[in-house]
């Protein structure tokens, strides 16, 4: 495995790597890697003769400095898992690398970002739409691998992608959950032992929403109540939204025959550490 911390080598290898006819995928990261990131680099394994896995915890993303601060970071423990998992490239820059000068360019997503997560942390898809920009361009992957539980976020790179005409596909890959449900992120390390048991929530949440709205056909609003109460029945826990929308274009909606695919979308916190979720509103899926 080959670990990368400057842009210019890391071109000079791709180069060669294309030349001999090699196609990439690029599995983008913040680190503190798990079982998520896991299933993302095995994908990318199997459709693209090289994989990179980026690891830059980019600040323009975090609306939050003690966010930022708090974020896991892992570098030893993430480099031993990408070396077992078979990862063939590394590339992790300094913070001087991604922004040697303060960055003025700002993205506005419009509808994409006036909800959910957009509307919670201001300015994140701004800082996050920058960094995979900038990836994409660094690497130039044939594809790019991001998670379904960040939708709204792979909802928006898609829209990057297809309105800069970036050459790299995106694909998007299925929550890798715990056994109890709990959706595997880097956050949930920031958990606190009591705290873990309590996480599932998120899941309880979508797994009653999906049943209530589909079988029972309770109204939106009504489920939404339940939720809040479901929240209520420990004081560490905070329903921060529980949204249902359009997976395509993210337009809320009430009704569940008002979009061809809707999925339930959630943040809240259990105690300090900011959660998010999703699932999809079709018999078949989760
Ligand atoms: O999902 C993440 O880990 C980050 O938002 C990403 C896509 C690596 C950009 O920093």
């Amino acid at each position: 495995m080959q670990i990368f911390h400057e842009i210019a080598p890391l071109r000079a290898f791709l180069r060669q790597i294309r030349s001999d006819g090699k196609d990439c995928g690029l599995v983008p990261t913040m680190g503190a890697l798990h079982g998520g990131h896991v299933s993302l680099l095995n994908r990318s394994k199997n459709e693209n003769s090289i994989t990179v896995c980026s690891i830059y915890v980019n600040p323009t993303q975090f609306n939050n400095p003690g966010d930022l601060l708090n974020y896991p970071r892992t570098h030893e423990k993430d480099y031993e898992l990408l070396e077992k998992v078979g990862c063939d490239v590394v590339f992790s820059p300094t913070d001087e690398v991604m922004y040697p000068d303060k960055p003025l360019i700002k993205f506005d997503f419009g509808p994409l970002d006036d909800i959910m997560e957009g509307y919670y942390r201001p300015g994140h898809f701004s800082g996050v739409a920058l960094v995979v920009a900038k990836l994409l361009n660094i690497v130039q992957p044939d594809r790019a691998y991001f998670g379904q539980k960040d939708w709204q976020q792979a909802t928006i790179i898609s829209r990057l992608v297809e309105e800069l005409q970036i050459p790299s596909e995106i694909r998007i890959v299925p929550t890798t959950r715990e056994p109890d449900g709990l959706a595997m992120s880097s956050r949930n390390l920031r958990l606190k032992p009591s705290e873990r048991p309590q996480a599932t929530i998120f899941y309880e949440v979508l797994t009653y929403a999906k049943n209530a709205i589909l079988k029972e056909k309770k109204p939106f609003p009504t489920v939404v109540e339940h939720a809040r109460e479901m929240f209520s029945r420990d004081p560490r826990l905070r329903l921060e939204y529980l949204e249902m929308v359009d997976s395509k274009n993210l337009n809320p909606i009430t009704n569940v025959e008002d979009a061809e695919r809707p999925i339930l979308c959630i943040a809240g916190y259990v105690g300090e550490v900011r959660l998010i979720d999703n699932m999809f509103l079709d018999l078949s899926s989760n």
